[in-house]
């Protein structure tokens, strides 16, 4: 058999790995030609490809980034949503050229959908799923997020030595357009007083008094983490929005940072390095039992496979009954509504 490997959308660390995971055991374990896609599913129309081997495969296991680069994919998804026929064609027309028993694609929610809308032109395909948002309907956990979260607990654990030592508001915007995941994980473990999420909204009056309840009751700081994606009334980035509208109410001085793209690069964490190996092997193992149309997932303790077609288009969000919510709010934490 000969199968493809690509890589959509964001980048998140744990990408070379999975590469490593899916064509080790593809060309080990089960004799399959492997090749890489260059730069996600445009490769596939460029023909942009490389031959993956077991010595090429070697050394990546720690790397960050992707090997076989990526790019998010509009001009693509239209063609295969287009009113002329001969787009689609187009596209079935270069993964029969390329000889593919089987396209692996790697990437987040957006890629998942394109990943089924091949399948549903009719060709094999296999989703793995992979961000630092971790918000991939279908699987519990997706590669990328453990790196994220250590990185950004440690910047805000870092933030509390300057806020102390100054009695300052420091805000923190994390990653996470439309889910909340990592600001959750990242504030609850690294201390933040008062956390954001896009999913529970917030309500200033709220945040504010709580900064100033904390500040009566001898707290000479509070750190606040808010996500990238939390809806807001002005154009600014919500780290310098809540920043701007704490300091104007309170009065403390308050301070804003933006952690940004430190979250998704460098190597990936231990966690993230097992995930995608596992998730790649099993990528592996349903290909040899032809077992297409599936996104590999984590799923409680085991790794496991759902049909594309369950996970394409949704998101997996942050709920108020989530453990880590509900233990928050137990102890004294604000989620911006309370
Ligand atoms: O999906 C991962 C993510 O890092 C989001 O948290 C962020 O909103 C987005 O990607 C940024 O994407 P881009 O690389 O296109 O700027």
């Amino acid at each position: 058999m000969k199968i493809g490997i690509l890589t959509s959308g964001g980048d998140a660390p744990g990408i070379n790995a999975t590469i490593r995971g899916v064509g080790k055991t593809a060309i080990n374990h089960y004799g399959m030609q492997v090749i890489g896609i260059q730069n996600g599913f445009s490769g596939i129309l460029h023909r942009d490809i490389i031959e993956l081997t077991d010595a090429s495969l070697s050394g990546i296991l720690n790397m960050g980034g992707t090997i076989l680069g990526t790019a998010r994919e509009k001009v693509f998804r239209k063609m295969i949503n287009s009113p002329d026929e001969a787009d689609r064609e187009q596209i079935k027309n270069a993964y029969h050229e390329l000889g593919l028993d089987c396209l692996v694609c790697i990437g987040g929610n957006g890629t998942q959908r394109t990943t089924w809308m091949l399948s549903e032109l009719g060709l094999n395909v296999i989703g793995i799923p992979k961000t630092i948002d971790n918000d991939v309907y279908g699987t519990d956990i997706t590669f990328g997020f453990d790196t994220a979260v250590n990185i950004a607990s440690e910047a805000i654990d870092r933030l509390h030595s300057t806020a102390s030592s100054h009695r300052r508001v420091m805000v923190i915007e994390l990653m996470g357009h439309h889910a909340g995941w990592i600001t959750l994980y990242a504030g609850m473990a690294a201390g933040a007083d008062i956390i954001i999420l896009p999913e529970l909204g917030y309500n200033m009056k709220v945040v504010v008094d709580k900064i100033r309840k904390r500040m009566e009751l001898g707290k000479a700081y509070s750190i606040v983490a808010v996500a990238e994606g939390v809806e807001l009334p002005t154009n600014e980035r919500p780290a310098a929005y809540f920043a701007r509208e704490i300091q104007e109410l309170t009065g403390f001085e308050t301070r804003e940072t933006v952690l940004g793209y430190i979250q998704r690069g460098g190597s990936p964490s231990p966690y993230d390095r097992n995930l995608g190996t596992l998730l790649g092997g099993h990528a592996a193992e349903l290909i040899h039992q032809k077992k297409f149309g599936r996104m590999v997932a984590k799923l409680g303790n085991d790794i496991s496979d759902v049909p594309l077609a369950e996970v394409g288009g949704k998101l997996r969000l942050v709920t108020a009954d989530n453990d880590l919510v509900v233990q928050g709010k137990r102890m004294g934490i604000s989620f911006g509504t309370w």
